[in-house]
């Protein structure tokens, strides 16, 4: 079985992870939620590659050279969820299966939240389930690349 190599991105913000509204993002760093996925890939016979970026060209960027290795991708687009016609167009553009998650339940929360211009080019969308959002995407990801 070959192994699948998956992006794991994580856009502005999320580096402060541990330290940020931890009543709302929860306790565990980001550096924490990397070392489980890691581990949870290896189970599931996958690689992750992470990378974080407070920055939409860099996130945009590291979509397109997923091009070239990446099978899927998991994304946590923070604040440009909400805002990023760039970002979408790139998710379109690359032709990967992305699944977005978020840590928090964004349709719970305030009304300009509750709009994701990433969701309609994204395979599917997990948000609520703390870090564990970040587990069930990748499981996602893992029985969606099974099908393709
Ligand atoms: C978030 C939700 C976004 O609305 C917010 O801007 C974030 C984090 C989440 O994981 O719950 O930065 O993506």
């Amino acid at each position: 079985m070959m192994t699948s190599k998956i992006l794991v991105l994580h856009g502005p913000n999320l580096n402060l992870l541990g330290a940020r509204e931890s009543e709302i993002y929860g306790s565990k760093t980001l550096e924490e939620i990397n070392a489980g996925l890691t581990a949870l890939a290896a189970e599931l016979g996958m690689e992750t590659r992470a990378l974080q970026s407070n920055s939409e060209e860099t996130l945009i960027e590291a979509l397109h050279a997923a091009r070239e290795w990446a099978d899927g991708v998991i994304f946590n687009p923070g604040a440009f969820t909400h805002t990023s016609v760039a970002l979408r167009d790139a998710i379109a553009a690359v032709e990967l299966s992305v699944v977005e998650v978020h840590l928090s339940n964004i349709h719970a929360r305030e009304s300009f939240r509750r709009e994701s211009l990433l969701a309609p080019v994204c395979v599917g969308s997990i948000s609520g389930f703390g870090a564990d959002s970040y587990a069930l995407g990748l499981r996602a990801l893992h029985a969606q690349l099974q099908t393709e």
